[in-house]
């Protein structure tokens, strides 16, 4: 799907830009032909050297040390690589560690890792151990044993420690303090006079900006994730539950090649699709009812992140267009702001005027600049309908650094979402200062909120910036109302297939 158009002419065709040909109906990629996704470049070890060497470019005298992530807590748990240390070494193992020492320009590099095991790797599977990792790498390596004591010591004769992990002295019982911190806290107890120093912002400088390489995978994680959301739209009826749909949207990611979902899984019936960040899918659906799906896949590292929103029957009522065509407004309005050097707040003030003034129409608030009283201050009121912000990178984590993010604004090696969202929770009134205000505005707007209760609508696109232009990467799973209805008047997933006395119990027994 590489073209080189020009940026404007990209943005003019963005509803069809990653639309391949239909016509093909490959097995497993819900009727559409992959198109030709870029291969991506390998990353090796020169790339990873030369992150490092940018990032020691930027700390002064002292020892740069990065933690890898810690083994699982619990046996059979997957193991998730810490992103700074994966994208400063590729080392994908747990217990790991990168240390630099900088004296006078002078730089000493040492990478930690498990030992060799037989025994234990024939239960987890093989290590590199310190040769692998050292051939892997170019790096030296030792055992990640001597992790600690050998930090113990550097901190004797080095005065600053540099890191993108603060040590914490949040000792309260839920701080579920990172292993980085329990380290570095532990080292400042016994070296009261080491300084820490964070390099967490050079670091999201350098992660901000893609290689090449990178946004190659991101493409091709946004694109599975786009077939998984088409095959949803086909799937989805009344009678089935959240967890068929989120099950066959992993399915879908893992059988195109993805080690499975970026982030966990939304899938939102009725009134769950105004819960954000919705985690339990196990509702029967209905017709008449909203789904939201925020669901994307993790290719080769990198992450997508896309959500859609649709009626569970396959046909919009008028209601649920009305919420959904000002979402989908506000979409648009903030991705026409993409250009070289566009900043967030270009994009933010386009969607936040389409949402404002469309939630105005709906008599969802006063108007667009109507406020209500919130703690000691007051509030815009169409916050109160839309919580979360408008988008982010995505990279190695689902929430990235992005070159957009910083003074430089939009350019190419930028990969982020636009993602606003109309949630109408029934519920939205009921936390609410009691003021006087509060209440006239409630009893203004209470009919409207009951009209459109339980409609939960976002729209999440992923935009790749790259030398030749930008792209809507995630085109492939439609946005267009008449185009998701369409979609959905198609056959997919069979209701007869699955084991219906077993669903019908769980349905029957809510208590379990
Ligand atoms: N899926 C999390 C987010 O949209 O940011
Ligand atoms: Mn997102
Ligand atoms: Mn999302």
């Amino acid at each position: 799907m590489r073209r080189s158009l020009h940026l404007l002419l990209l943005l003019a065709t963005a509803a069809c830009a990653g639309a391949p040909n239909p016509s093909a109906q490959p097995a497993g990629s819900a009727g559409y032909e992959l198109p030709p996704l870029p291969e991506p470049a390998p990353i090796g070890a020169a790339e990873y050297a030369a992150r490092r060497s940018a990032l020691l470019d930027q700390v002064g005298d002292g020892v740069l040390v990065v933690f890898g992530g810690p083994l699982p807590a619990f046996d059979y748990l997957p193991f998730n690589q810490n992103p700074d240390f994966r994208y400063l070494t590729g080392i994908m193992e747990p217990a790991a560690g990168y240390v630099a020492v900088k004296r006078g320009g002078r730089v000493v590099e040492t990478l930690y890792v498990q030992d060799r095991d037989p025994a234990r790797e024939v239960w987890e599977g093989g290590r590199l151990g310190q040769s692998g990792a050292q051939q892997r790498t170019g790096l030296a390596a030792r055992s990640s044993q001597e992790l600690y004591t050998t930090l113990d010591s550097l901190a004797r004769v080095h005065a600053v420690f540099h890191t993108p992990v603060l040590p914490s002295l949040d000792a309260s019982p839920g701080a579920n303090l990172a292993h980085a911190q329990q380290v570095l806290t532990r080292l400042r107890e016994k070296h009261p006079s080491l300084e820490v120093k964070s390099v967490q912002g050079d670091i999201r400088r350098l992660r901000g900006a893609k290689s090449d390489a990178e946004l190659d995978r991101i493409r091709r994680a946004v694109y599975i994730s786009a077939l998984a959301h088409r095959e949803a739209m086909r799937s989805a009826h009344a009678g089935m539950n959240e967890f068929e749909i989120r099950a066959l949207i992993e399915y879908i990611f893992r059988r195109n090649g993805a080690e499975g979902p970026a982030y966990g899984s939304i899938v939102g019936s009725g009134p769950n699709s105004t819960t954000l960040h919705y985690q339990t899918s196990d509702r029967f659906m209905d017709n008449g009812e909203m789904l939201l799906i925020d669901a994307a896949a993790s290719y080769a590292g990198y992450a997508a992140d896309v959500t859609r929103s649709f009626p569970v029957d396959g046909t919009f009522t008028a209601d649920q267009r009305a919420i959904y065509e000002i979402v989908l407004a506000a979409q648009k309005a903030a991705e026409s702001q993409i250009r070289p050097g566009a900043t967030w707040n270009a994009l933010n003030e386009a969607a936040n005027e389409e949402l404002r003034n469309g939630l105005t129409r709906l008599g969802l608030i006063d108007g667009p600049a109507a406020e209500y009283d919130c703690g000691t201050s007051r509030c815009p009121q169409y916050r109160m309908f839309y919580m979360h912000g408008l988008g982010h990178g995505v990279g190695l984590a689902v929430h990235d650094p992005d070159i957009s993010q910083t003074p430089s604004g939009f350019g190419p090696g930028s990969a982020v979402t636009i993602e606003p969202g109309i949630y109408i929770r029934a519920d939205a009134f009921d936390h609410l200062s009691d003021t006087p205000g509060n209440r006239a505005m409630i009893e203004r707007l209470r009919p409207a909120l009951e009209r459109y209760r339980d409609i939960g609508v976002r729209i999440e696109d992923v935009f790749v910036y790259d030398s030749r232009g930008i792209e809507r990467a995630s085109a492939a799973a439609p946005r267009e109302i008449a185009d998701i209805e369409a979609l959905m008047s198609e056959t997919g997933l069979d209701a007869a297939s699955r084991s219906a006395d077993m669903v019908e119990w769980f349905r029957q027994n809510p208590g379990r």
